[in-house]
């Protein structure tokens, strides 16, 4: 994919639905009884890994124009799968899954491309066992075998790892126990999967204090299916709200945007840097909020260093690499600390950041759990998308903001969180 300098982007952009949502609504939908439709379903390839895996495990998906529709088993209703589960290039699969399957009386397994088959699983395996799941693993990595019993222990599980993804496991397998399963978390995550149970009509008791939150969720929860619609992808949208804040004159309006709390440090790094950004029609689609994001160029003049650590880090996980590219047009730069997390994504992400942002002359510094971007000037090269989405995304804004041209070596597979993102791309760039 060639990128040339762009002078401002402009336009209405809708986003896919996003991804981390229609994932759990597919896999809650599955454990519900009874039939779920599910408008704006990401078209992510991600999210339609977890309905191939599904439908794999005796789960009936019909497609009904832009929706999907879910006709639930039960929370033990899943059949044998025939062959390994082939979680593609998605840890969001997987590690949900594997909290379903360890409360299923049968022996499954569970594989992936190269990047998931290098990915920390023993995170999540410590807990299920805990509850009663045996997990063969590759020295806790992925190819998996999961040993699954009915029902499982009820436990207390006190997060070390800052996941959503190892919460939402925990609490999926907790509905298949007999007791109440507390998660307690040092550092609150994405509430995703909290807010669907709810939809689903599962009673979560959540305590938020100062220094943790508190998730209960008793196992004689039932399911029942319930229509929904999964509002635009936020961490999509961090894409064309940086490149708009960046250009003077621009002006993108994003509508129907989540805009949960646990995802929207985005904004709110955005409105500190003095960018004109503002969440308009806000409302609520099926627990979640939602709200129209319209960004107009460009950034204010900042004067102190930004530095990004500390519990902040969790809301913006997945924003990192478009917030170097950021860093690298303001005044005083940025600087990620606490981010030790990247180096375990689709790619070090870290490692990919540092390296493609040298590339094109960004005077960068890395460090273990983070990295420093200072402002530079940027000059088009060949950078490479180490197969992950974001780094391929985020270094297409950066080719916006070089001199001459930017090539990216592996751009397709931003299609794993957001299918046809280079032609809206291009759409919008004047
Ligand atoms: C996700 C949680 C995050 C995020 C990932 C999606 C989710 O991962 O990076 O893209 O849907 O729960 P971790 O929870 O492992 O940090």
């Amino acid at each position: 994919m060639k990128i040339n300098p762009a002078n401002s982007v402009h336009g209405i952009v809708d986003l896919p639905g996003d991804k981390s949502i229609s994932h759990r609504a597919a896999l809650l939908a599955a454990m519900a009884v009874g039939d779920t439709r599910i408008e704006n379903f990401s078209t992510a390839a991600d999210c339609q890994t977890t309905i191939k895996c599904l439908k794999e495990l005796g789960v009936d998906i019909s497609h009904d124009g832009s929706a999907v529709v879910v006709t639930g088993v039960g929370k033990t209703g899943f059949r044998r799968p025939e062959r390994t589960l082939d979680c593609g290039n998605s840890g969001t699969t997987m590690r949900l899954l594997m909290g379903i399957l360890a409360g299923q009386d049968f022996e499954s397994s569970l594989s992936g491309d190269e990047s998931l088959q290098k990915r920390p699983m023993q995170r999540v395996i410590d807990p299920l066992e805990k509850m009663g799941a045996r997990i063969n693993s590759n020295n806790g990595k992925p190819p998996l075998t999961i040993t699954g019993t009915n029902p499982l222990q009820s436990i207390e599980h006190v997060q070390q790892i800052v996941s959503a993804q190892i919460k939402s496991s925990i609490l999926l397998a907790a509905l298949n126990t007999e007791g109440v399963t507390v998660v307690i978390e040092p550092i609150a995550t994405r509430d995703h999967t909290e807010r669907m149970l709810e939809w689903f009509g599962v009673e979560v008791q959540i305590e938020r204090n100062e220094d943790r939150t508190r998730i209960a969720v008793s196992g004689d929860s039932r399911l029942t299916a319930r229509d929904l619609k999964i509002p635009a992808d936020i961490s999509s949208a961090a894409f064309f709200m940086i490149a708009a804040a960046c250009f003077n004159g621009s002006d993108v309006t994003l509508p129907n945007v989540g805009v949960n709390p646990t995802r929207t440090a985005i904004f709110d790094l955005l409105v500190s840097l003095g960018a004109n950004v503002e969440i308009l029609d806000a409302d609520e689609i099926c627990n979640e909020p939602v709200g129209k994001i319209r960004v107009r160029g460009g950034l204010g003049s900042c004067d102190n260093k930004v530095i990004l650590d500390g519990p902040v880090i969790a809301g913006l996980i997945d924003e990192l690499p478009i917030i170097a590219v950021l860093g690298t047009q303001l005044d005083q730069g940025i600087e990620v600390r606490d981010a030790g997390e990247l180096r375990v994504k689709e790619t070090d992400r870290i490692a990919a950041i540092v390296e493609n942002l040298k590339r094109i002359g960004a005077d960068v510094t890395e460090f273990e759990d983070g990295f420093k971007v200072e402002r530079s000037w940027l000059k088009g090269s060949v950078v490479d998308s180490f197969g992950d989405h974001r780094i391929a995304m985020a270094f297409a804004v950066a080719g916006l903001l070089a001199e001459g041209e930017t090539e990216i070596t592996g751009a397709e597979c931003a299609d794993i969180s957001f299918p046809g993102f280079y032609e809206t791309f291009g759409y919008i760039v004047k």
